[in-house]
């Protein structure tokens, strides 16, 4: 029997040969960059265009053109989200964690399992996955914020779950701040069990900044570029042992990638909320 005659049978049957399959090899992922004008104009054309009740959120998702996936990358999904002001996105829940970077707006807040967490221009709030969230815009502007999510690495196991409350807004349970004054600067030294999946946390950016600003040149690497800061941001659950410390590369080898993408993040070819992907 020919060797073709034989893939043609098995493919009649949606069967394949094992010697015309090729193991994939590794692919890194291809640089992009998705200029900030572009996403506020969509943005400000979608909060008039379609109400807040017609979407679950009014978010525009970043979509890399080298991914056969509507994805940011292999494994995350970045989108910016508007809400106007006097608006509620509602509340769900699903088992893909997020991160949100607000960019823009002051004023309004997100509610995660519970608490509200006040959102200003730099914070960083998490929302750990399975949590419920809904996001509420009390202020005169509207807020835009960066959502981080690992969707595509969620559906690729085909474990995708998603929830929708039944009511709009979740009840506040805990005080404002409380996950600060349990979690930040000192807390009891018993693991809560509870917080397996991770716990919703706020860093104001303003506390990151003064942080930043209290760092010296002594404190930063020299290869990291001209004037590129790294500030790690440590996990509130995580012991204090486990947080390590930034890689750091010797002193008398730098390192040509890695200068190249801190120049980027010095806000030479970067503005605003410009967003980049770019190879390891
Ligand atoms: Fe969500």
């Amino acid at each position: 029997m020919k060797l073709e005659d034989l893939d043609s049978q098995l493919e009649k049957n949606h069967l394949s040969g094992f010697w015309r399959t090729r193991v994939p090899s590794h692919s890194s992922e291809a640089p992009y960059l998705w200029k900030w004008e572009a996403l506020l104009d969509g943005l400000l054309k979608a909060s008039e265009t379609i109400g807040i009740e017609q979407a679950e959120r009014r978010a525009i998702r970043v979509v890399n053109p080298h991914l056969p996936t509507k994805s940011t990358s292999h494994t995350l999904q970045v989108t910016f989200s508007i809400v106007n002001p006097g608006e509620v996105a509602r509340a769900h829940r699903h088992n893909m964690a997020a991160i949100r970077f607000v960019v823009q707006g002051k004023g309004a807040y997100t509610v995660v399992d519970g608490e509200k967490f006040y959102m200003e221009e730099g914070d960083l709030i998490l929302t750990p996955n399975w949590t419920w969230h809904d996001h509420h815009n009390e202020s005169h502007d509207p807020i835009i914020w960066l959502d981080g999510l690992d969707g595509p690495l969620i559906q690729s196991f085909n474990i995708l779950f998603f929830e929708e409350s039944k009511v709009a807004e979740q009840p506040i349970t805990h005080q404002t701040g409380e996950s600060l004054s349990r979690l930040g600067f000192a807390r009891a030294p018993k693991k809560n069990e509870s917080h397996e999946r991770g716990v919703p946390f706020r860093y104001a950016w303003k506390d990151t900044h003064a942080s930043l600003r209290a760092m010296g040149d002594h404190d930063c690497d020299a290869y990291d570029g001209d004037s590129a800061f790294q500030r790690q941001g440590i996990d509130p659950d995580t012991p204090p042992h486990q947080h390590g410390d930034l890689p750091r590369r010797p002193r008398s080898r730098p390192n040509p990638r890695r200068r190249r993408v801190s120049r980027l993040e010095t806000g030479r070819h970067f503005r605003r909320a410009d967003l980049a992907v770019a190879r390891p």
